[in-house]
């Protein structure tokens, strides 16, 4: 059976993919921070789909989870699939936001996607196969976002999961990479990060399963990114093509009383 390893693994879009990949047979490793939540979605998991799974706790903002996890993605049995998928965001303003907490959100967002990736890529290369799947946004796609670091960090994702796609290192060893840039999704990251949901309008809202069902389509259709549904297509169409300053018209700034 191959085994993928999915980082914040216990809520919204890790746990749809744990679900989805569950049902395609793969063993799984599950990381997140809280432990008790780990062995509660293994355990359910196991029994609804008899796979072997282990959990492994850890805070990917830290050097020492990332270490952790970096060191189980080298190790036996081989991590065929990775999805570096923990993320955060923030609904502060920039300077009140605080830089600890800028600091942390570029820790998971930006460097334990380097880490994780490098230590996978080491590994695959070396095997001649595997596939990492990297959670970016729509929102990395441009000025989406104003007065906050989370666009930056996911154009990151976006950048360099494209490089390293397209690179001779990577697709002569076979190995496959995609980003994944889904729009507004009904998990718990609002909610943690303090953004209210009354924006956007209920129809703009997807369904965690629905983006992994149609990210897990583009993987196996061999695409680098991956945009999940016409809404966001769309989207992401203006993102690209209108310019900066008119998107940036539109935009969402935390920084604006009463955004
Ligand atoms: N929801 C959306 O609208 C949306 C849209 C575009 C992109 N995304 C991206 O999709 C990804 C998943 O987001 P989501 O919406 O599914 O979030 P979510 O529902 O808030 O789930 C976050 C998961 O990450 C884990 N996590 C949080 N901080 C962590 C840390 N420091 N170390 C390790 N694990 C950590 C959480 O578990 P613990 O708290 O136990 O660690 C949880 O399992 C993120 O990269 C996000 O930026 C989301």
């Amino acid at each position: 059976m191959p085994t993928a390893l999915v980082t914040g693994a216990t809520a919204g879009l890790g746990k749809a993919f744990t679900r989805a990949l569950a049902e395609q047979g793969y063993d799984l490793v599950l990381v997140a921070r809280s432990e008790r939540d780990l062995k509660e979605h293994a355990d359910l998991l196991q029994t609804d789909h008899g796979i072997k799974t282990e959990i492994l706790p850890a805070d990917l903002t830290t050097d020492e989870g990332c270490a952790a996890v970096g060191a189980r993605v080298a190790a036996e049995p081989v991590v065929d699939l990775l999805v570096n998928n923990a993320g955060i965001g923030h609904d502060k303003p920039f300077l009140e936001t605080g830089i600890q907490a800028q600091e942390r959100l570029l820790n998971l967002n930006v460097r334990s996607v380097l880490r994780l990736t490098d230590a996978a890529l080491r590994e695959m290369t070396r095997r001649r196969s595997g596939t990492i799947v990297n959670v970016a946004s729509v929102a990395g796609l441009g000025p989406t976002w104003l007065s906050s670091t989370y666009p930056a960090s996911k154009a990151w994702i976006i950048s360099f999961t494209e490089a390293l796609a397209a690179s001779q290192e990577v697709r002569s060893a076979g190995v496959r990479m995609m980003a994944l840039l889904p729009g507004y999704t009904k998990t718990e990251f609002h909610q943690r990060a303090g953004i209210s949901t009354s924006f956007p309008p209920p129809w703009l809202w997807l369904e965690a399963d629905d983006v992994v069902r149609t990210a897990l389509r583009d993987l196996r259709r061999g695409k680098v990114l991956s945009i999940p549904s016409f809404r966001y297509k769309a989207t992401a169409w203006g993102l690209r093509h209108f310019p900066r300053s008119l998107s940036c018209r539109f935009a969402w700034d935390v920084s604006k009383p009463g955004h």
